[in-house]
């Protein structure tokens, strides 16, 4: 049976490399409507935890993971051997950056190197992280091609990025369209056919490049335009009643032309802070200095040291030293309603912060612990006693979970970076983006 026929009645068995937030819920997905999926994972935690059918990422369905694995739909292994019976290799490996911000695709490179071990004849590779353009046809081909085999010819490869907004209970991965670019139109023919199976719309490009440019191009799009609204949130800091937060709201009503973006700590997440970065490096390559990219990490980056001056000035404001105070910080998640603390702008916050202050300690229902930067904090839990016993309460994350009446009612002093508050009116009250 070709690899076409496999795909279309569903016999084709699916690899997933990386078992993460975006290869488990795909791994999930290939299982739920018939491939026999195999994930495999360096991690060997999360090997055992899905053979022994236990979830770990929020968006997956605990009881379909555990379905899949007891019918022995999906199994997860640390051994790339595995792959041998593979029909197509799905790469959802991280793609940090370095300590410099240069891209770091070591992730790409290992699992290529080990996926070329057991290439096959018509086998399909598609690359999902997020990189930068030229990564599927300059790194990982050659990697491949190394083996012999001859892409296009022998085998098949293809970009497609991950579009999975974790948390997101609008859009999932079946009606997120997503976007191919094969190396050559039958690569992106298969690589489309096989995401249709669990995608409603598969938008192809003309190359793996173009696909690998559309992702930059869609987080450097809000990179950029959360960099202008807290740009904006900083001067209307010095204007006479000008809030940003409502200024937003009404610009959003123009039902045209316009997105609302809103202020905030600073970005978070594996992909904002990040993916920005592998463009500008891959430009140079060019002669070519991306200066929109560059200033909006510039303004967003300093959002919170812009934070830890707030919170100081706003105790101040109440005849509190910083260093006399004592802190508690709302949320270290970096965005609201998951439990994804990768470069949380929140953390960041704590690490500027708690130097200045008698004492810091944070909640989030969302994250008990966390150990980064050096520090290692655990969640305290939220009652109106240590509201009222703190000098300042910073909401850095606005998770549903927060009674944001109760939490002002209680405390002395609330700096909101979220606008978690709204619609609440209280001189207690400081926020980001309007003059107090
Ligand atoms: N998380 C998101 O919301 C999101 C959204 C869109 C795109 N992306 C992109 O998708 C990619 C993966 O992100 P993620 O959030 O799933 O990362 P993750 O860290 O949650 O998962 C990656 C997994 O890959 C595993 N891994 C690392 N090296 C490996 C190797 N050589 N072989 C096998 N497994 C290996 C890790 O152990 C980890 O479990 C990144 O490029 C990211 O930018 C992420």
């Amino acid at each position: 049976m070709d690899l076409k026929t496999k795909i279309e009645q569903h016999k084709a068995t699916v690899g997933v490399i990386g078992l993460g937030y975006v290869g488990l819920p795909l791994a999930v997905e290939f299982g739920r409507v018939g491939f026999n999926v195999i994930g495999i994972d360096v991690d060997r935690k999360k090997v055992s935890s899905i053979n022994a059918g236990k979830n770990y990422i929020a968006d997956v369905d605990d009881q379909m993971l555990k379905k899949l694995v007891h019918t022995r739909k999906l199994k997860a292994s640390g051994d790339y051997r595995a792959l041998k019976g593979c029909d197509a290799a799905l790469i959802c490996v991280p793609t940090p950056f370095t300590a410099t911000k240069d891209p770091d695709i070591s992730y790409i490179i290992s699992a290529t190197k080990d996926i070329a071990r057991y290439l096959h004849k018509e086998m399909l590779v598609v690359l999902i992280s997020t990189t930068y353009p030229e990564t599927t046809t300059k790194v990982v081909r050659p990697i491949l091609e190394k083996t012999g085999l001859k892409a296009g010819k022998d085998f098949y490869l293809a970009f497609s990025p991950e579009r999975i907004d974790p948390g997101n209970k609008k859009f999932g991965i079946a009606n997120t369209p997503t976007v191919v670019g094969g190396l050559t139109p039958r690569c992106g023919e298969l690589a489309g056919l096989l995401y249709r199976q669990i995608i409603n719309q598969v938008v192809m490009v003309s190359s793996p490049s173009a696909a690998e440019m559309t992702k930059l191009l869609e987080n450097i799009f809000r990179s950029v335009n959360i960099a202008l609204v807290n740009e904006l949130a900083c001067l209307c800091e010095r204007m006479e009643g000008v809030d940003i937060w409502e200024v937003v709201d009404a610009a959003a009503t123009k039902p045209y032309g316009y997105m609302p973006f809103y202020p905030g700590p600073g970005l978070g997440g594996h992909c904002i802070p990040i993916d920005p970065y592998y463009l500008a490096w891959k430009a140079k390559e060019y002669d070519f200095h991306t200066d929109f990219i560059e200033l909006a990490a510039e303004t967003n980056e300093n959002m919170p040291y812009h934070v830890v001056d707030k919170v100081i000035s706003a105790l101040s404001d109440i005849g509190l030293a910083a260093s006399r105070s004592r802190v508690l910080v709302l949320g270290v998640a970096f965005k609201k309603d998951i439990d994804d603390t990768r470069s949380s702008p929140a953390i960041k916050v704590i690490e500027l912060l708690r130097p200045k202050v008698k004492s810091l300690i944070y909640n989030d229902p969302w994250v008990p612990k966390f150990s980064e930067h050096g520090m290692s904090l655990n969640s305290v839990p939220l009652t109106q006693k240590l509201l009222r016993s703190v000098d300042c309460v910073l909401i850095t994350t606005n998770h549903s979970e927060y009674d944001l009446k109760m939490i002002v009612k209680n405390s002395k002093l609330v700096v909101d970076t979220r606008n978690a508050t709204k619609g609440i009116k209280s001189p207690k009250i400081v926020k980001i983006g309007r003059k107090q």
